[in-house]
């Protein structure tokens, strides 16, 4: 698949995820098969941007190309800004959001609430577009199947979409209105498609091999995006990358290699995090590992109790390996999200809490 110059590796991507897709859980994705990051979202607000938060998304120190870093926010013009302050910092692709509840901007609402004003949000697309033109950066735009149930406007807002220029499409099969409760749904992902020329990836509810293709033939989208389902489980980009090429499933990932990987997960996040706030983001991701995992609920309630980084990850390191001692392989229980269709939502997102922006 291309977006403009860039060749990506294959057609299963890791969406965006602010709070969890920072640079060390983008990479360790990369490691175990996406073909693709999108970054968290950085806010188009100037006053912000040298704000630690920030920065730290905007950090793609050692990142696999091609970047690509989403904005977020409701006025053309500083959203145009936003894209060249990136392209300055290495973006080589700039994703609007319009798939996120976003914390109110400027007074206003970002993200896939831009879906209800259709005038403004091609203006922010074309702004973009023509800002990125001259930097040869190609503009990509994620959002959802509509404002509401009434209002499911995606496939008049893809075609307004390319033609001011976006080159790639990624929709997400709920409505603003749905947050994230019920299903997704790809029937209007599917009517996207027909209606643009540009790729479009179908993303929502992809929790396993199978999903992923069913969702691929019924939509006939270009990719998949993952997001929660990658929570605890990044090794699943390998599992539909392989599934997808053979119909064949992969056994699940050696246990001595979980280990090795989450670890090197965790010195990289405490390198970008500090030890201290490190240790603490770190506690969600360890929650999602060990969840159905042989005492895995006692094991994450005490990560609560530790507050150095080294005792975090020796506890850690101790845990996998007693696993290891019963078990070569990932038990099949700690995937059972993605056999049973759940996704691992784990209270780490309220989409009525929104998501913030600021520094
Ligand atoms: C914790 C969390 C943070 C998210 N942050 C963003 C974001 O910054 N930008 C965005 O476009 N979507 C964001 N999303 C939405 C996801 O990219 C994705 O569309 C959604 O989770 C549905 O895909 P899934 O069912 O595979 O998780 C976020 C979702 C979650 C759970």
């Amino acid at each position: 698949m291309q977006i403009g110059s860039h060749t990506l590796e294959n057609r299963v991507f890791v969406a965006p995820m602010a709070g969890v897709t920072d640079r060390p859980f983008r990479q360790l994705c990369r490691e175990w098969g996406a073909g693709y990051a999108v970054s968290e979202m950085v806010t188009s607000r100037p006053d912000l941007w040298d704000s630690l938060k920030t920065s730290r998304r905007a950090n793609h120190d050692g990142e696999p190309g091609p970047i690509a870093v989403q904005i977020a926010g409701t006025d053309a013009q500083m959203m145009a800004d936003a894209a060249v302050y990136n392209i300055d910092r290495g973006a080589q692709i700039i994703d609007i959001n319009m798939g996120c509840p976003a914390k109110k901007v400027c007074n206003k609402w970002a993200g896939s609430a831009l879906m209800q004003d259709e005038v403004l949000a091609t203006a922010i697309a074309a702004a973009v577009v023509a800002a990125c033109a001259p930097h040869g950066v190609p503009v990509t735009l994620k959002m959802r199947t509509g404002w509401s149930q009434a209002n499911k406007n995606a496939v008049a807002l893809a075609r307004a979409f390319e033609s001011v220029g976006v080159q790639m499409l990624t929709v997400h099969g709920r409505t603003r209105e749905q947050g994230y409760s019920g299903s997704a749904e790809y029937d209007t992902v599917a009517a996207v498609k027909a209606a643009v020329r540009i790729p479009v990836v179908v993303n929502g509810d992809i929790t396993s091999p199978e999903k992923a293709r069913d969702v691929l033939a019924c939509t006939q989208a270009d990719a998949v995006m993952i997001g929660r389902a990658a929570q605890g489980r990044p090794w699943i980009f390998r599992d539909v990358v392989h599934f997808l090429a053979t119909g064949q499933h992969l056994a699940p990932p050696l246990v001595v290699q979980v280990r090795k990987s989450l670890l090197a997960h965790l010195l990289d996040h405490y390198a970008l995090y500090g030890e201290l706030s490190g240790l603490r983001s770190a506690r969600k991701h360890i929650g999602w590992y060990v969840q159905g995992l042989p005492a895995g609920p006692a094991f994450r309630k005490s990560m609560n109790g530790i507050d150095d980084a080294q005792q975090q990850y020796q506890a850690v390191a101790d845990f996998f390996e007693n696993l290891a001692a019963s078990h070569d392989r990932m038990p099949v229980a700690a995937a059972s999200g993605a056999v049973t269709g759940q996704v691992h939502t784990a209270a780490a997102f309220d989409p009525k809490k929104s998501v913030s922006l600021s520094g």
